[in-house]
């Protein structure tokens, strides 16, 4: 080295020690590959994130079937000049899904003074303003009516009409009606109902009452567009379904049984969900599938393996057989071409394409299966699908303990499922060392569920948990974000990764678990801290692992760059409740070209975002101007900061 060289180095040596820890990056050569599948989604009926969630429905048991004694969520409609009577009716049945029907029974009625019923909608109906509702009716009447029947949204007293709409020709027959309705200029309010009311006395029996809002593509039993968007700014590559205990049911006829999820809504009769609430099955198979589409997302299914959850199992063997058909029913109806009986299906269904499927999961958390039956039913279901599907690939679960334990022995699935539900402080003392000693030869590593908790002695289910607010603080996304970074250093071998669970309905009673990624009510949603981060890290990713270390063990961190442009992606950590001044080195790169940013996010632990602060803890996105191969960069207190770059070399 000559002079110069070695007065540089000294400088550099001077400079590092004035400016603090080294956090180094080596960019000469990628230490791996980053999966193209890395950051994804985790789906299932929980905090009424379909019903009540994503799925737009608005009419909440809108077949009457939530309770076979009374009508919930349905009121009369009536004042001093009216009288109604309601009353559930099982022996006049649409058909053989809409088992029960509502018998309304108009004594008194006048135009000035109607009567009928009201629904109140999941928590609210949404009125947005200059706004296109599409409406359906299930109906009959035990005689013709000569006047019409109304349908409306209206304010809770009913002193405000925001939208109105007609349907006539009611008579003895069940038919299907469909009406629009169209609100004005009004200042959105979830203070509203939806109702069916008539003005002159007589009888209509209800089968079934519908209700959407504009949805995501337009759809027409479709996704709420608000919580669409900001799924799609996450930019997942994948959508794991249907669960979760979901798929497993408490029993075997709760499980997610598909093929009762297909079809017009009026075909679907729903099921107990687990989580102590029935799902209207609006969102069924195909609509999952849709969902992944209008993502640009792959579906990951999860097939029912015969274990649900009330300590259930099926035999493997003969018992296990028609379970097994099953799966490979449904894996056609995803796959299949349209000459097959289950693609056809889907193309009568409305969608002739078939769907791209990779991965498919047999069972979830089989952990729980006490009978060590999960080996034996993988098994079947693993060969099954490898004969007649060859090209997928099959993931298991594994134990629940750290090291995870491989519960199956008797095949070599190709991809395990680890799960962590895990305190921020748990995440960051075990991140350093994630996976660093896992053998590499495989199996391919899924972590389908993680999520840091504040506290861990708060189970997301307790009494506690519903004290607090539904969804996460900044502590929790920086565990979050020290995990994130551990799995994109392993990005190699953890090949796919989803936050679990993903929605809540904010309203009180709607929840089962806490923390969850984004809240909403019937009109508006936000994203917690750990959206946020969330989003930083799966937008900001190349395809090439950098090897990082870091002299400074609070701070945690990752590094990725995209191959073909060059773009390196820095990911810091810092939990610490003060500032840390790192000394950055890229090494191998010769240059940094001066557009690059830096993205914060940064809040005090306990911060966080709700309904009315949907944004008080939101990344900030600045251009960086100090970047250079060395540098040095001071982490606010409690960050989460990416640094994306442009490097030459
Ligand atoms: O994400 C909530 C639940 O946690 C899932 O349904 C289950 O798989 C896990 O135990």
């Amino acid at each position: 080295m000559n002079k110069l060289g070695l007065i540089l180095l000294y400088a550099v040596s001077l400079t590092r020690l004035a400016a603090g820890p080294a956090f180094t990056i080596d960019a000469r050569q990628p230490a791996g590959k980053v999966s193209p599948r890395l950051y994804g989604l985790m789906t299932e009926e929980i905090n009424h994130c379909y019903d009540g969630g994503l799925y737009a429905e608005l009419i909440r048991n809108r077949a009457f079937l939530d309770d076979n004694s009374k009508a919930e969520h349905w009121s009369v409609v009536n004042d001093s000049g009216s009288a109604v009577t309601i009353a559930l009716d099982q022996g006049n049945a649409y058909n053989d899904k809409l088992t029960t029907s509502l018998r309304v029974i108009v004594e008194k009625a006048t135009r000035d003074h109607p009567a009928g019923v009201a629904n109140s909608g999941y928590w609210g109906i949404p009125v947005h303003a200059n706004t296109t509702y599409r409406a359906s009716v299930i109906a009959r009447a035990d005689s013709p009516f000569s006047t019409p029947l109304t349908v409306s949204i209206v304010s809770e007293d009913g002193g405000t009409v925001y939208a109105k709409a007609k349907i006539s020709g009611l008579g003895p027959k069940w038919k299907r009606f469909e009406v629009k309705l169209k609100t004005q200029q009004v200042v959105p309010t979830t203070k509203a109902q939806f109702r069916v009311t008539l003005e002159q006395p007589g009888t209509v029996c209800l089968g079934l009452v519908s209700c959407f809002p504009p949805t995501w593509n337009n759809r027409p039993n479709g996704l709420r567009k608000d919580l669409m968007q900001m799924l799609v700014d996450m930019k997942p590559k994948f959508l794991r379904f249907p669960g979760g205990n979901y798929l497993e049911g408490d029993t075997i006829e709760s499980r997610f049984d598909w093929k009762k999820t297909l079809g017009p809504i009026e075909e679907r009769h729903g099921h107990p969900c687990p989580w102590g609430y029935r799902s209207t099955d609006g969102m069924g198979l195909l609509e999952f599938l849709e969902w992944c589409e209008d993502m640009d997302a792959e579906p990951l299914l999860c097939v029912y393996a015969g274990y649900s959850l009330r300590g259930i199992h099926v035999n493997a063997g003969p018992d296990l057989e028609p379970f097994v058909q099953e799966a490979l029913e449904e894996i056609e109806y995803v796959i299949g071409d349209t000459s097959t009986p289950w693609g056809s299906r889907r193309a009568k269904d409305g969608h002739p394409k078939r769907f791209k499927l990779t991965y498919v999961e047999i069972g979830n958390e089989d952990w729980f299966d006490k009978s060590e039956s999960y080996d034996a039913r993988f098994a079947q279901l693993h060969d099954a699908i490898k004969k007649r599907f060859p090209q997928l690939k099959t993931i298991s679960s594994v134990g629940n303990e750290q090291p995870k334990k491989l519960l199956v022995h008797s095949r070599k699935p190709d991809m395990i499922d680890e799960h962590y539900y895990r305190s921020t402080d748990d995440f960051l003392k075990m991140s350093p060392d994630y996976a660093r000693n896992y053998d590499r030869s495989g199996p391919e590593i899924f972590v389908g569920e993680w999520a840091a908790h504040e506290d861990s002695r708060i189970k997301p289910w307790d009494a506690g948990a519903r004290q607090q607010p539904p969804t996460p603080s900044m502590k929790a996304a920086l565990g979050d974000a020290a995990f994130m970074a551990a799995m994109e250093r392993n990005a190699d071998l953890i090949k796919m990764q989803c936050y679990a669970p993903l929605f809540v309905n904010v309203n009180p009673g709607a929840r089962q678990w806490r923390p969850d990624l984004i809240g909403y009510d019937a009109l508006s949603a936000y994203g917690s801290p750990s959206y946020y981060a969330i989003q930083m890290f799966s937008r900001n990713i190349g395809d090439e692992i950098l090897k990082v270390e870091s002299t400074e063990t609070a701070v945690q961190g990752a590094a990725t760059r995209d191959g073909k442009t060059g773009q390196i992606f820095i990911k810091l950590v810092n939990p610490q409740s003060t500032p840390e001044t790192l000394q950055l080195e890229l090494k191998g790169v010769a240059s940094v070209a001066s557009e690059a940013s830096v993205t914060t996010l940064a809040a005090a632990p306990e911060e966080t975002n709700s309904l009315t602060h949907p944004r008080n803890v939101s990344p900030s996105t600045t251009t960086l101007a100090s970047a250079k191969p060395v540098f040095s960069y001071t982490l606010p207190a409690n960050s989460v900061v990416v640094l994306t770059l442009k490097a030459r070399f």
